[in-house]
């Protein structure tokens, strides 16, 4: 019989015009890897915020190792050995790795006589333990993304937590960090830990999890074991329908002009050389690793970075953009993959947001800012995109980690940009409404938009695209269309390093 960990019942969570959460129960036992899953604003965070004490639950119980438990908050469930890596890291950038571990403590009175030396020393054991290779003593903010994981992994430890809660830990990640951080949960599973892991990767939950519980609107859908689930009967679950992601119909343009195009770009390490062009109507991938330059090469055409040297040309215009006012004035939109950092001003409401990048067309109009068209505006975003929330006029702060990306989306779309350039759009996005978004590029496409698409799902890219150019070390590698676009050659591509091309390697 397995060993129970933890227990929930009947768990109720309101906020102002939401019910984030509707008598929802989850269990967790010792030695499982549990996944949670479920649309953008199904209750998933919210949830585990419960568990964890940063929210207070309206109604229901808590049970760990059978006996109920008050969690009041954060300090409560550290001191019961429940410990939640949130979907944004919460490190502090200008302290060190092992500073960030210690820090904020109970035993504070304790550690207060420890100096750095042994703080260093603490840290460096658990790295030992979960070998890894991260040095204690560096500021965490020059980490990359997976090894700060690992630095909130090595906090969780620190505290002998017997649960760990992962919020999409995987969503940023490489292919070999996620190995590595699988490679840790199940240690940690070996161990007798319980971990419950939040994720949109569907095709994961097969390699890391052995149940899965499936959310949708707030409410409890079912427990499965992943042995026994399929793919199809877990989306069908979380959206309440069947969803098929097919090929797009639309055909590629024929003869039309060239919105944007660009010649020998160069631009910091990751931009080499790159020339391409997109014509009106067309969809261009980008594919490559992560690290392959793409995003880069975005910022050089947005204006985000200098560029060394290289011309850019829109409706064969060629011009000088400096900075990303300029990008937008010459009709270019750049969505970030970055919402939190480019993206948002998340203490805003969700409508100023989408209506910030097009302040100049509702003030066109020769009023002041019109708060009906902004309104009316915004409610056709909110239909389009599916975006979950309770009003306009809600913070973006309190939407789902998925929804915050969708207002970055309806942002840029309410602005008229002739030259759409999305960087991972669908990231953090669930199944349903990835494919309202591919249709949705398909659709602006048919407009005569010219459209670069920058993504590390490969099937994404290939469902989508027109033409896909493929990077690897900041130059493009290769170039395929219509059905010669597959993984297996797009793959090949991208792992072409120049190392290799002249034998090197
Ligand atoms: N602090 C808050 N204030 C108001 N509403 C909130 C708050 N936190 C969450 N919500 C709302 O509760 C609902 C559930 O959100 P939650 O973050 O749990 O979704 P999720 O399943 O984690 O989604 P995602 O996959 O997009 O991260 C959403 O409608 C969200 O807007
Ligand atoms: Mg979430």
């Amino acid at each position: 019989m397995a060993q129970e960990l933890i227990r929930m019942e009947h768990i109720s969570k309101s906020f102002p015009g939401v019910k984030a959460l509707s008598d929802v129960s989850f269990q967790l036992n010792a030695g499982e890897v549990h996944a949670l899953v479920g649309e953008n604003g199904a209750g998933k965070s919210t949830l585990m915020k419960v568990l964890t004490g940063v929210y207070a639950k309206d109604e229901g119980r808590i049970f760990l190792h059978g006996k109920e438990v008050d969690i009041r908050g954060v300090r409560d469930s550290q001191r019961l050995g429940i410990v939640m890596i949130h979907q944004e890291l919460n490190l502090m950038n200008h302290l060190t790795v092992a500073q960030n571990i210690f820090i904020g403590r109970e035993e504070r009175r304790a550690l207060f006589f420890l100096n750095d030396a042994a703080l260093n020393r603490r840290a460096r054991e658990l790295f030992e333990r979960l070998r890894v290779d991260i040095d204690p003593t560096v500021p965490v903010g020059s980490l990359t993304v997976a090894k700060q994981q690992m630095v909130e992994i090595a906090k969780a430890l620190s505290y002998n937590s017997e649960v760990l809660i992962m919020d999409e830990p995987t969503a940023a990640l490489t292919d070999n960090e996620i190995e590595d951080l699988f490679r840790v949960i199940r240690m940690l599973r070996a161990e007798g830990k319980g971990i419950i892991h939040i994720s949109h990767r569907l095709e994961e939950l097969k390699q890391i999890s052995d149940r899965i519980t499936v959310m949708r609107d707030g409410g409890y859908v079912a427990t499965v074991d992943t042995a026994q689930a399929q793919t199809n009967q877990i989306i069908s679950m979380m959206v309440g329908r069947e969803i098929f992601i097919t090929r797009s119909e639309r055909a590629a343009p024929q003869n039309a002009p060239v919105a944007l195009e660009v010649k020998n770009l160069n631009a910091g390490r990751m931009v080499r050389d790159v020339s391409f062009k997109v014509h009106k109507g067309e969809i261009l991938g980008i594919a490559g690793l992560v690290g392959a330059g793409r995003t880069e090469t975005a910022r050089a055409i947005f204006g985000a970075d200098p560029l060394e040297s290289g011309e850019i040309f829109v409706h064969g215009q060629r011009l000088n953009i400096r900075t990303p006012k300029d990008a937008v004035r010459a009709g270019i939109a750049y969505l970030s993959e970055d919402r939190k950092r480019y993206g948002l001003m998340l203490g805003l409401s969700v409508q100023t947001n989408t209506s910030i990048a097009a302040m100049k067309r509702f003030l066109r109009a020769g009023f002041f800012l019109s708060d009906a068209r902004e309104e009316q505006n915004m409610r056709k975003m909110i239909d389009e995109l599916s975006i979950k929330t309770p009003s306009t006029h809600q913070l973006t702060r309190f939407l789902s980690g998925g929804n915050q990306q969708k207002v970055v989306l309806a942002k840029w779309l309410t602005r008229n940009c002739d030259v759409l350039i999305f960087d991972e759009p669908t990231r953090g996005i669930d199944v349903g409404a990835k494919n309202e978004i591919y249709k949705l590029l398909d659709r602006l496409a048919a407009e005569g938009k010219a459209i670069i698409m920058i993504s590390s799902e490969l099937p994404e890219i290939i469902r989508v695209s027109n033409r896909v150019v493929v990077m690897c070390e900041g130059r493009i590698t290769g170039e395929v269309k219509g059905d010669e676009i597959d993984q297996t050659t797009i793959m090949r591509y991208a792992t072409m390093r120049e190392a290799q091309a002249i034998g090197g390697e």
